[in-house]
């Protein structure tokens, strides 16, 4: 299969001086909420944890109480619905695998939270799986005709076996639509925004663990000269 690429430029996080853009990790946020959440769960997510996007807490609340997850009814016992807190964590789509796979064409949607860590490439991976379906080749098809989609597949270069279960989530340019000061929606856009957002489910920490590093780094620097100076006052009268 073809080797994964990022968007053009490739993403704010790389790199060892990489940061987050929180504008483009909320707009893959609302990517993830609007289109993939339709099937994919993020059981590793607490809806909490937006406020690490830059979202306030009162936005948070409002943004958990339009997700409804499983409950009890106090009263009955029976099991019913609820609108989410802020410290539920996103629910899954479908009741269970039976019925994930029966709405699928016998594929589990797989959870998306470490999505970015599973997968050779990562987010460029999940990038050019977005924007890389395509039929297959007439080279291709001439020399390995299995590798036409059978029923319900979709054929994508990118992924490990050529054929997915997932038929492309993002075919339009403006599918989701982008508060203003946003760059356009194009699927190149989105499917950028939402690879990025999916790296930061998989590692929160990734701009932090850098930081601490380089700091690590220039107290041992710091370390090693002040040892080398402390090794000469001490050893000055040894002639
Ligand atoms: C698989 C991402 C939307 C159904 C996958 C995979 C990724 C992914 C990364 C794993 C590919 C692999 O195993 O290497 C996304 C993203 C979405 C999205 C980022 C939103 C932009 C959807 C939607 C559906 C869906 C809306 C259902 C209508 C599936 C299924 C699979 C899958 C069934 C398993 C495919 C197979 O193994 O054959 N998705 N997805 N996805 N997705 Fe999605």
């Amino acid at each position: 299969h073809q080797e994964a690429h990022g968007p053009d430029g490739g993403f704010q996080f790389e790199g060892v001086l990489g940061t987050w853009d929180y504008a483009q990790l909320q707009r893959g946020y609302q990517v993830y909420r609007e289109v993939c959440s339709a099937c994919h769960s993020l059981d590793f997510v607490a809806i909490r944890d937006l406020q690490q996007l830059g979202y306030t807490e009162d936005q948070v609340k409002a943004e958990a109480a339009t997700i409804t997850v499983a409950g009890i009814d106090p009263n009955t016992g029976e099991a019913t619905t609820r609108p989410a807190l802020p410290t539920d964590y996103f629910p899954a789509p479908y009741a269970n695998d039976v019925m994930a796979a029966a709405a699928n064409n016998n594929a589990i949607p797989p959870d998306l939270s470490l999505m970015a860590k599973a997968r050779e490439g990562g987010p460029s991976y999940i990038y050019s799986l977005l924007t890389g379906y395509a039929p297959p080749s007439e080279e291709l098809l001439e020399e390995f005709p299995d590798s036409a989609p059978g029923a319900g597949l979709h054929h994508n270069p990118y992924f490990a076996n050529l054929n997915l279960a997932m038929a492309p989530p993002l075919t339009t340019d403006g599918q989701v639509t982008y508060a203003e000061g946003n760059p356009e929606p194009t699927i190149e856009q989105m499917s950028a925004d939402v690879s990025a957002f999916l790296m930061w489910t998989a590692e929160p920490q990734l701009v932090k663990r850098r930081q601490t590093g380089w700091a690590v780094l220039g107290f041992l620097l710091f370390a090693t000269i002040l040892a080398w100076f402390a090794k000469k006052q001490v050893w000055a009268a040894v002639k």
